[in-house]
């Protein structure tokens, strides 16, 4: 494994990101070989903590998320400091703090990675180009969301552009770095029995699901704000749509393969005026089961209109009009506090023409992505028997846990290694994120001028009634309800 030097500086470094996901991510990284003895990890933030500081809060808070040695952990430490800044303010002491400390490693990589709300990213960018700080070996990530529609993305593309290089510029999205995204790649492009069948000749459609069974507690503040569509849908979902649509690249690198990506985006049927009612569902969760209901979830600011408003789950019927898909449904779901943590892409292929046997049912593929990564090909077979040909579906199983003896590493972790490595491929390129916003931004307008509320669901349910009629209508169902 190469070793990275890097002077790595996270803003919203003490934030939730960096304390769940980047440090644990880092941390075995390190562990691994990936971070040379010189490579720093800064963290900013608005309080005023010391490198101590800093360090005893990710030695509490950090430790037990990951199988720490002690000889490890503390060398690990050693790598992370802290500088107090004031973004886009007149107090300029905690840039000359940065500027002190990255001073003399000016040929060293310098990644900046900002897990703060998008509205910062623009003013950053402008205090590092003020403080003389972007280098030409300079990086810079952007956590989703990238804006709030396509208009503030824009400006906000436009913003760090006017600083950055669009090949210094690393939009991420976690969900390109798990493991079974990438295999899809593998699945489809590694073997030849599925590429002739992955059209609208043999397959009806196409199922992408992130169910959590989390709630948003503490989180309302971001929430309100965002809802189901900004905050999995634009980003997450889309991007598995792209993967599993796009056509073979002809190479596999950065440019090959998003350029193939944003083709999906672009080929994606809008869906606007009265069809957002036809094609799109969204629901808030209620309490039920000693589970709060989205206005009741303990937080620092009390609910408003916009929490009434705001979607925690939403289902939408999606179309690539192009050659391959035309006329197949991609639907798309996500949800908050739903009976199931499941994050998956089913192909539902169509029936047979004709069968010579009762019962039986369609082929089906389904990748998972969580929990259990693994691929699943349910095939029919015969019951065994001497009496009438029993048809049953039985999955063809592949478990990554099961075949594979390495460790998974979490999707960050693939991720930083890749900014560190200066290889984009999974990254979100400026076309794509305009392109999803371009889809997204009509379905938010409608809601947003809509009378309704979203459709209620219990806490700890399926969802609601509107997501089972948006299959229901062609007599579709969704992966789970017919499993019984
Ligand atoms: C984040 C969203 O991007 O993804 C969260 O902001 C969501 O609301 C999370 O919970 C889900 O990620 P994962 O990896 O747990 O599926």
């Amino acid at each position: 494994t190469a070793a990275y030097t890097a002077d790595l500086v996270v803003f919203g470094g003490t934030g939730d990101l960096s304390m769940r996901k980047l440090l644990p991510a880092l941390y075995h990284s390190d562990v691994e070989g990936r971070l040379s003895p010189e490579t720093r990890i800064i963290a900013m933030s608005r309080g005023g903590l010391t490198d101590e500081d800093f360090r005893g809060k990710v030695d509490a808070e950090v430790r037990d998320q990951v199988p720490a040695d002690p000889g490890a952990w503390q060398r690990f430490l050693g790598r992370l400091h802290h500088v107090s800044v004031d973004v886009g303010g007149e107090n300029r002491s905690g840039w000359s703090a940065l500027t002190a400390l990255l001073g003399g490693h000016e040929q060293r990589d310098r990644v900046f990675y900002l897990a703060s709300p998008p509205m910062t990213f623009g003013p950053f960018c402008r205090d590092l180009d003020k403080a003389g700080l972007v280098t030409p070996r300079s990086r810079v990530v952007l956590e989703k969301p990238l804006g709030r529609d396509g208009a503030s993305a824009q400006r906000i593309n436009e913003e760090v552009g006017a600083i950055f290089d669009e090949a210094q510029i690393f939009r991420i999205d976690h969900y390109l770095g798990k493991e079974t995204v990438q295999n899809l790649l593998v699945l489809r492009f590694a073997n030849a029995f599925l590429e002739p069948i992955w059209n609208s000749l043999w397959i009806d459609h196409v199922q992408i699901t992130a169910a959590e069974t989390v709630g948003t507690p503490g989180r309302r503040g971001y929430y309100d704000q965002a809802g189901a569509l900004r905050d999995m849908v634009q980003n997450h979902l889309l991007q598995l749509l792209c993967m599993t649509a796009m056509e073979p690249p002809a190479r596999n690198d950065r440019e090959a393969i998003r350029d193939e990506k944003v083709k999906v985006l672009q080929a994606l049927r809008p869906i606007t005026g009265t069809e957002v009612d036809r094609f799109t569902v969204r629901g808030q969760y209620t309490e039920a089961d000693g589970m709060p209901g989205y206005l009741d979830e303990p937080g620092s600011t009390a609910p408003t209109e916009a929490s009434r408003r705001v979607e925690t789950f939403t289902a939408i019927r999606a179309e690539v009009k192009n050659w391959r898909w035309a006329g197949v449904p991609f639907y798309l779901r996500t949800g908050k506090r739903l009976p199931r943590r499941a994050s998956e892409i089913v192909v539902q292929f169509k029936d047979v023409p004709h069968s010579i046997f009762p019962g039986g049912s369609p082929n089906r593929l389904v990748l998972r992505l969580q929990p259990e990564e693994g691929i699943e090909l349910h095939i029919m077979a015969k019951e065994p028997g001497a009496g009438e040909v029993a048809l049953k579906p039985v999955p063809l199983s592949l478990s990554f846990g099961k075949t594979f003896t390495a460790r998974v590493p979490e999707a960050y972790e693939r991720l930083l290694t890749d900014v560190l490595a200066g290889n984009p491929t999974l990254f979100m390129r400026r076309d794509e994120v305009a392109a999803a916003w371009q889809w997204i931004d009509p379905i938010l307008a409608s809601w947003e001028s809509s009378a309704e509320l979203p459709e209620p669901y219990p806490a700890g349910s399926t969802g609601p009634a509107g997501a089972h009629e948006l299959l229901a209508r062609s007599g579709r169902v969704w992966h789970e309800e017919d499993q019984a």
